[in-house]
């Protein structure tokens, strides 16, 4: 059986509509994404050109990328209960900040190098009106070389490629607008803490204070197209 479509089972029986339903399950769907490689979903060329890969050696950045090229979505699959796909993303590239809402990610890096923040929300009192900004705790700041494990990333995080790189994304339930799924940006404040509430039981630098905001037009993510084997359901 294709290493992608054993990914499919796993997840089709470990995933519902209300995402996983324990932490078993979420190791059972780890376990299996530990073993998907760049020739298991088609990007056995790319991952071979990011071993010879140099940082071009530039004096001005635009005369080395004229034009930046795009973050590329892989769709592979998608029902009620999970989405599976590959984000494809160049040296450079920053995907910003953004949430998962109710979803848990379980993520790989299938080659590459790349910068990940991540953060959970902190649960506060909300009665002083923060919805807007929130508080939320650093879960993962640092870089990441493929090959490495699959991993459960905050549910808020962005991403930097530091060498052109791609990430497989499992998101259970996926994100869906007629369910409130739906994706927002997040920029990180600089006051540490305008309230005042968080100081007392956590310590100022293991927390964030996050507001919504609207990504830059130069960010787009494209679609593209999957050209791993075809997944049989
Ligand atoms: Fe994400």
């Amino acid at each position: 059986m294709a290493a992608i479509q054993k990914l499919y089972e796993v997840c089709k029986v470990s995933l519902s509509e209300k995402g996983p339903s324990s932490p078993e399950t979420i190791e059972n769907v780890r376990d299996v994404l530990d073993m998907i490689t760049p020739s298991d979903v088609g990007l056995e060329s790319e991952a071979q050109a990011v071993r010879v890969w140099r940082r071009p050696r530039a004096l001005n950045r635009k005369t080395v990328f004229p034009s930046s090229p795009a973050i590329r979505y892989r769709h592979i699959y998608e029902c009620k209960s999970f989405s599976i796909g590959i984000f494809c993303i160049p040296a450079s590239s920053i995907i910003p900040l953004h949430n998962h809402p109710g979803m848990t990610v379980i993520s790989k890096l299938l080659y590459g190098k790349v910068h990940v923040k991540s953060y959970d929300w902190i649960d506060i009192d909300d009665s002083r009106n923060l919805s807007k900004v929130r508080p939320a705790k650093v879960v993962r700041d640092g870089e990441i070389s493929a090959p490495c494990g699959a991993m459960v990333l905050g549910n808020i995080h962005a991403m930097k490629a530091i060498t052109p790189c791609a990430i497989l994304d499992i998101l259970s339930p996926p994100y869906s607008s007629e369910d409130g799924r739906h994706c927002s940006y997040f920029r990180r404040l600089p006051k540490s803490d305008p309230s005042g509430i968080l100081l007392d039981r956590t310590r100022e630098s293991e927390f964030v204070w996050l507001e919504e905001y609207q990504p830059s037009d130069n960010f787009v993510i494209r679609r593209d197209l999957y050209t791993g084997p075809t997944l049989n359901f």
